[in-house]
């Protein structure tokens, strides 16, 4: 069994045994544009900062973080990735029932599986992926749970809840006494009116989870954050809080990204160019059903091939194989938007696959 998460070409590709260096991932979501040239120069010019122990307050990235959502920067706990804000939350709550979208993001159910909490999904496959939002309000109801995860834009499947939705979500939430932990790791690659970060100073039961890895292209470095306006939580996180987790380099990616405006608008467009790009080829290919995405990765269906991973992979091409996600079956899989080039690279391989050798 190969690790649960996209972007683990050394270990297929040792499994499988073929060069590392021959394959393009398409399996992990990271900006195509890569890591930007300012952060680059800044990191190499700030250099000697390893010799000193970061700011245990995280004083200056916390406040530019405050800016950049129009929060308190009291409302923000940095994680090493998003992933340990996750874990460090989970840790935090006191919650026994927890109601997790499938598919989405593993991590959520880990977390709180490693205490132990009963866990109950809400499927999507049957509404081709988009969330009802009645239909969850009723599982919630009928389940009696405590606190309900979900990604927004979700992943694997690239679905976004509109704001409207997922408000009405947040105030039966409110009403009820239910946490509500709301996933933006891939927000950044939409307007920013659709994140809930706008309702967190009103609502103590949202919390909300922010990566800078897939939108700044620094899944080595590790920075995210959690938000919320929960004082007793965001108490109990802080005294856990293991000191200096945030390393100087990613403190400085944090400072330097957040306000590079020129990036993020470049990124923004150079993706939603690509992204259509690949789904007008890839629609044409018939064994293949594309779900329409609104950010960096598109997910599909292809009943016939639960081999595809693998078929690509001695091609060249390493896609995310999303069989391991609670609610899917081996025929659904993930590709990440990349360069131009790289795409053109992925179109060719599947139209030879699928119109070539394999259907012949
Ligand atoms: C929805 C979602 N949240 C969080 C993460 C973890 O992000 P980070 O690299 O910041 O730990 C991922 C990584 O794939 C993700 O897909």
């Amino acid at each position: 069994m190969v690790g649960p998460h996209g972007g683990n070409v050394k270990e297929l590709t040792e499994l499988y045994q073929l060069s590392e260096q021959s394959i393009i991932d398409f399996s992990a979501n990271i900006n195509p544009l890569g890591v930007s040239k300012k952060l680059k120069e800044e990191i190499n010019n700030k250099f000697d900062q390893v010799l000193h122990y970061p700011d245990l307050r995280y004083k200056e990235l916390k406040n530019l973080i405050a800016k950049h959502h129009e929060v308190k920067s009291e409302e923000i706990f940095l994680g090493n990735g998003a992933a340990e804000a996750i874990y460090a939350l989970a840790s935090a709550l006191d919650s026994e029932k927890v109601l997790v979208l499938a598919p989405t993001f593993s991590e959520y159910e880990d977390a709180f599986a490693h205490k132990l909490t009963d866990i109950r999904y809400f499927k999507t496959e049957s509404t081709d992926f988009s969330v009802n939002m009645d239909d969850l309000i009723s599982a919630i109801k009928q389940e009696n749970v405590d606190t309900i995860c979900l990604c927004n834009p979700n992943n694997p499947t690239g679905k976004l809840i509109e704001k409207k939705e997922i408000k009405r979500l947040l105030a039966y939430c409110d009403e009820h006494n239910i946490r509500l932990i709301v996933d933006e790791a891939f927000m950044d690659f939409l307007p920013k009116e659709e994140s809930l970060t706008s309702e967190l100073a009103e609502n103590q039961h949202l919390f909300i989870i922010r990566s800078l890895t897939k939108i700044f292209a620094i899944p080595g470095l590790r920075l995210g954050y959690l938000l919320t306006s929960n004082e007793s939580v965001m108490i109990k996180l802080n005294q856990r809080a293991i000191p200096w987790r945030i390393n100087c380099f990613a403190e400085i990616a944090g400072k330097v990204s957040l306000e590079d405006e020129e990036y993020l608008k470049e990124s923004l467009s150079y993706i939603e160019t690509e992204r259509k790009f690949l789904e007008e080829n890839l629609k044409k290919i018939s064994d293949i059903t594309l779900f329409s995405s609104t950010v960096n990765f598109i997910f599909f269906n292809c009943s016939k091939y639960s081999y595809l991973q693998k078929d690509l992979l001695e091609k060249g091409i390493l896609i995310r194989d999303c069989s391991n996600y609670q609610g899917l079956s081996d025929y659904y899989f993930r590709i990440a938007v990349r360069s131009h080039a790289e795409n053109e690279v992925l179109v060719k391989v599947f139209e030879e696959y699928f119109y070539g050798e394999n259907n012949s």
